[in-house]
């Protein structure tokens, strides 16, 4: 059996599916291993790294993919211009963040090639598939650099400062949607000094802010009791929960130096929690990070890639923040997959051995023997 590790090629995108440890791992558990060369440059993995661990070294996607029976990526392969799916053989299993619930007819395009599509950002949120998480993994590693990013843009220091000259007060932060992107930037904004409060419509997230040293801001607990899916998503709020979440926020905001916004609704867009006219009553230098920027943004103003300056306050906007860290992000990516293929491979015979009804298989599987076969994706009833 052979896995294929081909170089990410959209644009910007410095992961890579693989680390030299997971080629170590997944070598261990029988497959043959191939690199694309240079697959790993952005993440500071060399050929040399990925061939000492066992790999073989492709010169081009083509011939890493050709008889591949698993192909581990980070991203959706492209179905436009450069066509990635075009060298992978029928029956070749895909695991990837395939943005399946909005990129639907990528998915449709895997199927019809033959494609065993995994999307592992569906991955169901258990406490057996805790190890092969990606969205966590890489939502830690974003809280944590969001926190940097606001540091290096602010004109002022995080921490409270006594020196001879004065004492600096500390900075003020505010982070907004505590899951697990928002609890490290909590974290880490905590660990950096600065004083910190957070706010979620998940109720269970207060005792969560403040294990970790931070102050909860309270919007409505009666409307907020019923604020979390069985999965432990947010759901979409009410009209009347925004109005009551905008004045307490707006209230709120006017002291911060720095805000975080990670607030996400899986399959639909980012919920706007910071208005234009909050952006104004900010201090002047005060900097926005927009962690949702790439799923509609919950900053008004906030542009996807881009760092814009709007009534005296820095508002940054990264695209994919994980590739900013992406040796970590490779790093822990790659545990998440060799955990997610580890299950799948009969120690006796090192053979596949897949239970296609398994929670974690069904979750994630989109599309399967030329058909689209995830429930999520069915057509609607009209
Ligand atoms: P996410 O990335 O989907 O959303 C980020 C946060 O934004 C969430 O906490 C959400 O409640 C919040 N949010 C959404 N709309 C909002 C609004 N209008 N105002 C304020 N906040 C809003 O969430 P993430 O990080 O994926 O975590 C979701 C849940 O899954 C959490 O309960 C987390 O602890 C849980 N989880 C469970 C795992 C497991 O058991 N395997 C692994 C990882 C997370």
């Amino acid at each position: 059996m052979k896995i294929a590790v081909p170089k990410e090629r959209r644009d910007h995108e410095l992961r890579v599916a693989a680390s030299p440890d997971s080629v170590k791992k997944l070598i261990g558990l029988g497959f043959d291993v191939v690199v694309e060369s240079g697959a790993g440059e952005g993440s500071n993995f060399s050929d040399e790294s990925f061939r000492e661990s066992g790999a073989a070294i492709a010169g081009s996607a083509a011939e890493a993919l050709g008889d591949a029976d698993i192909v581990l990526k980070i991203r959706a392969p492209r179905t436009d211009g450069d066509n990635e799916i075009a060298n992978m053989k029928k029956g070749a299993m895909l695991m990837a963040h395939l943005s399946a619930l909005s990129e639907p007819e990528a998915i449709k395009a895997f199927a019809d090639a033959g494609v065993t599509g995994f999307a592992m950002e569906l991955l169901p949120r258990i406490t057996r598939a805790q190890s092969m998480d990606i969205l966590s993994s890489q939502s830690n590693l974003a809280g944590y650099k969001a926190v940097l990013d606001a540091a290096g843009e602010l004109g002022r220091a995080f921490p409270m400062m006594m020196t001879a000259a004065g004492t600096i007060a500390p900075a003020k932060v505010f982070i907004m949607g505590v899951g697990v992107a928002g609890l490290q930037a909590i974290a880490t904004a905590k660990r950096m000094g600065a004083v910190v409060t957070a706010t979620d419509v998940r109720p269970a997230t207060r005792e969560q802010v403040e294990s970790l040293g931070g102050k909860f801001l309270e919007v409505d607990p009666e409307m907020e009791k019923d604020a979390q899916t069985e999965g432990g998503y947010a759901k979409e709020m009410p009209p009347e929960y925004f109005e009551k979440q905008k004045q307490v926020v707006a209230e709120h905001i006017k002291k911060q130096d720095v805000v975080i916004t990670t607030a996400l609704i899986p399959g639909r867009p980012a919920p706007t929690l910071v208005t234009e006219a909050m952006v104004k009553s900010m201090p002047e230098g005060a900097v926005i990070v927009d962690l949702a920027v790439e799923a509609g943004g919950n900053v008004e103003g906030a542009e996807p890639g881009r760092t814009v300056k709007k009534d005296g306050v820095t508002i940054i906007g990264h695209a994919n923040v994980p590739a900013r860290l992406a040796e970590d992000a490779s790093t822990l990516f790659s545990k998440n997959l060799v955990n997610f293929i580890t299950p799948l491979v009969d120690p006796e015979t090192k053979e596949l051995s897949i239970d296609w009804e398994d929670e974690i298989i069904a979750g994630t599987l989109v599309c399967k023997d030329g058909q689209v076969v995830h429930p999520a994706l069915a057509p609607k009833e009209s």
